[in-house]
Formats: C-alpha cells, structure tokens, sequence
C-alpha cells in the first residue's frame, strides 16, 4: 500500500519504517526540516534499538522516502497517519494545534479519496471534530478513523511487529477492512484486531495508560509504606504477583513515571472529567503521588547528608525517563537534578543514550561522562535514577576504589541491599529493607529517608 505517516518523531518514524519493511511503500512527512535533511543523510534523531538499521535498509531500497512538503507527502498515499506529538497544553488539557493543523493541510491537499487515521493520542471526540473541519476545506470524500499506539519506547520496534493487539476506531466496515489488510502481517500470530467506534478508540488509548500510571503509583505509595514499617516490598511483589488477578507487571517501585506519555495523558483525563463535570479523584491522585514520588530520591539524599549539599559531589546514573531509550521528556533524573543543583551540589552525570539531550538543557551546570566509572570519581554518593541493564552488575570494588565515599541511592532497585551492606557500602532502595552494617567499617547512614 502507499503510505504517508505525518509527524516523524518516535511514533511516526517507528510507524513508517515498520510499515515499510512490511513492504508498502511509505512517505514521512515532518515541518522540522533539520530532522528531515538529517533522514535523508541517514541521521536518526532518536535512540530506539534496532530503528537505525531498519531505516537504513528501506530508505535503500526506495520503501521509505523523507519530506517535509506535505501535499506531495500524501499526494499518491491510500492511507494518511497524523502522528503529531500532543503535548500538555497550559489548562492540562491535550494540545491539539499540531492535528488541526495537519488537518487542514490534508484536506486542502485531497486530491482523491483517502483514509485519514489519527494515530496520535487525543482526547475523545478529536475524531469528530476533525471530521467536521476537513469537510468544510475538502473537495473529495474521506474518512477519518483512530488508531491508538501502544508502543512502549525502548521496544517500539518489537512492539511493532508483534502488538498485544490492534485496534482501529471507524464509522464504516470499509475503513477497519483496508486497516486490516495493512496490519494483517504483523496479526500472524493469532492477535486481536479489535474495532469499534473512533469514541471508543480514542478512549481506549487513555484507559490503558491510566491503568499502568495507576500501578506505578500504587506500588510506589506501598514501597514507602512498606520502607518505615520494615516490611520489604520485593518480598510483597512476590507475594502479591502469583496472584493472577494482580500479576507482576508495571509494580516495580522507583521514582515515579515520566516521559512524554503518561504524566500529560493522565492530565488530559483528567481535564475531560472536569471538563463534563466529573471529578476524576482516581487520575488526580495518580497524578499527585507521582509528583511527590519524584521528589524522594531527593529527600533521602538530602537526609543522609543532614541537609548540607553545597559542595557534595553527586553521581546519577541513568537520565532517560526508562531504559533503551535517550527520551528525557519529563524525565524524573531532572527532577532530582534540579534540587541536587539548587542545594548547591556538583551533579556529575552518566546515561547510555540520553546524556546529549541532557546536555542540551543544563549545559555548563553538569559534568557529563561517558562512562558509568567517569561518573562516580570522587563523588560522595551514587544514585541510580534509571535501570539501564549496564548498571546491574558493575564491579563494587572499582566502585568502592573511585567513590569518595561508598553511598549508593538507588531509585530503582536494581540492587541486593545485603550484598551492598556487606561489600561496606551505605545502601538505600525504594521501600527495601536494609541490614544494619555488621563491621564497624562501612559508614553509617545518618539518617534514614
Ligand atoms: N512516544 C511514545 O512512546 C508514544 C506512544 C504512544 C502514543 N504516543 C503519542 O503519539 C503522538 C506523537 O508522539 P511522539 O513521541 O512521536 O512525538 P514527537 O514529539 O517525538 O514527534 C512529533 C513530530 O511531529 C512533528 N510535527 C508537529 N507538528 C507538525 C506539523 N504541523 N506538520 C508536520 N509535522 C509536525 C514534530 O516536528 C515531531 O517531529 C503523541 O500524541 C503521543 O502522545 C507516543
């Protein structure tokens, strides 16, 4: 089929270049110029393991071509997407001018009937409205449909190729049958293609990632619960996980959430409740815990050090929001790094990916390593802000050797509190229960979080 997906960022250049290894020939369109000359050179603008070589591979073999002229974009294209990031706008609501804008330039363009399929996230009855401004600039028929993406960054490729499932939002039966026909390969193995109205589908989108912030900050209020009474809460994890109603997935304590869907997605609900007079006390509390999660880290970092950070040298390890990927969008590591910098200490700082985003909005204010060890020299303490498979088996007495003092914060557990104390370090985690130290050597927490 030909394709256009309009937006290329980490959705709309996943989207392209899967549909075009899938063989359909496929056009991205962005109004970033700069990202799109980059595309055409083969510069990816994002970490997301295994993009490169596949956009590599299909802009070779002329399946996947780059522009930033949207009319000749969907001139030929049978299917449309609008990928456009919708970010938080200033009343907590989704930002839509990016898919208005998109519309409009869509439907001035029509030049032969189309599906238009909204794959970014918007709020329910974006569908409708969308619908209703294209047929006021359109000279042909269209259709507008929904199709929510539930990639998950870090694994969007495999994601892909192999969805829990698939679900399309449309008005008639034609529509969900070309969908299907587009998707049918990646469908193989047996995974639902679900349809239902645009309403539905949009909402949809929401419900998921309400649940799965939900969980984060559920566990996340036991893990604290968990930490002043002495009950260690990986045991409750395996307590609670063989349950199947509650399963192990999305309760691992840490930070908080972030990243560039779910804090402005669960904001967007909660701005459609309110809007319709709903009170959303649920989101509301997802949301604040969240906020208070993030600061943590923070105050048990501070706690240790009795209050007194000015000139303490700090080591965070991990800036993106999660693993596997360099996407620092509300990021719970500039949240810590902002009150680490605000208290006067030196951040000295190490991610796999993300360190040149990171670079980008603290400049001189950091010192910014290559490797995790680089990070760690003289610092009075490390702490672990993101679970980068690279720092779960780094060798403690290197560690040990280049730290000032041997102080680990780990947001995320990544590490066994008994080991550490008794390789002598000073060890918090997220709700973990910590052994006291059993020789005089290794220095005592002064306090606890
Ligand atoms: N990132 C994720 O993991 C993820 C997962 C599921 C859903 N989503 C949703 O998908 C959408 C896109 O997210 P993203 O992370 O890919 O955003 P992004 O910011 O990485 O990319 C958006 C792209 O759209 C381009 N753009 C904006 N306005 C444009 C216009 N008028 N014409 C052409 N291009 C335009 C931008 O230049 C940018 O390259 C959002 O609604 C988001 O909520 C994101």
């Amino acid at each position: 089929m030909k394709i256009a997906v309009i937006g290329t960022g980490y959705v709309g250049l996943v989207q392209g270049t899967c549909l075009a290894e899938s063989g359909n020939d496929v056009v991205c369109v962005d109004k970033d110029a700069a990202k799109i000359e980059g595309l055409k050179r083969g510069e990816i603008p994002i970490y997301e393991p295994g993009l490169a070589e596949l956009v590599h591979r299909n802009a070779r073999d002329g399946r996947l071509t780059f522009t930033t002229d949207l009319a000749a974009g969907i001139a030929e294209a049978e299917i449309v997407f609008i990928a456009v990031g919708t970010p938080q706008a200033d009343d907590g609501g989704a930002d839509l001018s990016g898919v208005w804008a998109v519309g409009r330039q869509i439907a001035e363009s029509l030049n032969e009937p189309k599906v238009i399929v909204i794959k970014s996230t918007v709020p329910v009855g974006t569908n409708a409205e969308l619908t209703r401004l294209m047929t006021k600039v359109a000279k042909v028929p269209f259709d507008v449909a929904n199709n929510p993406e539930f990639l998950k960054e870090g694994a969007a490729i495999e994601d892909f190729n192999k969805p829990d499932r698939v679900v399309v939002g449309v008005r008639r039966p034609e529509v969900a049958e070309t969908l299907h026909e587009l998707y049918a390969p990646f469908l193989r193995t047996d995974r639902p293609f679900l349809v239902m109205s645009p309403e539905s589908a949009e909402m949809t989108k929401y419900v998921a990632n309400c649940l799965l912030a939900a969980k984060i900050s559920f566990i996340n209020e036991m893990a604290n619960l968990c930490e002043v009474y002495q009950a260690d809460v990986n045991d409750v994890r395996r307590g609670i996980g063989h349950d199947q109603r509650i399963g192990f997935h999305f309760l691992h304590p840490g930070v908080g959430y972030g990243g560039s869907c779910f804090p402005k997605d669960i904001r967007a609900v909660i701005h459609m409740a309110k809007s319709r007079g709903l009170n959303p006390r649920m989101m509301l509390a997802v949301d604040e815990v969240n906020e208070a999660q993030k600061e943590v880290l923070f105050r048990k970092v501070s706690a240790h050090f009795r209050g007194d950070l000015a000139g303490k040298t700090i080591a965070v390890w991990g800036l993106a929001f999660k693993p596997r990927t360099d996407d620092i969008r509300e990021a719970p590591a500039l949240v810590l790094i902002d009150a680490l910098l605000a208290e006067g200490a030196e951040v000295r700082v190490h991610d796999p990916e993300a360190i040149d985003n990171v670079r980008a909005i603290y400049g001189k204010k950091l010192t910014y390593c290559d490797r995790p060890y680089g990070a760690i020299e003289g610092a009075d303490a490390l702490v672990i802000a993101t679970e980068w498979n690279e720092f779960r088996n780094p060798d403690f007495e290197v560690i040990k050797r280049l730290m000032h003092r041997p102080v680990v914060f780990d947001g995320r557990n990544v590490f066994d509190p008994e080991r550490m104390v008794e390789m002598g370090f000073v060890y918090q985690g997220m709700g973990r229960v910590v052994p006291e130290p059993k020789a005089a050597e290794a220095e005592p927490a002064e306090s606890q979080a």
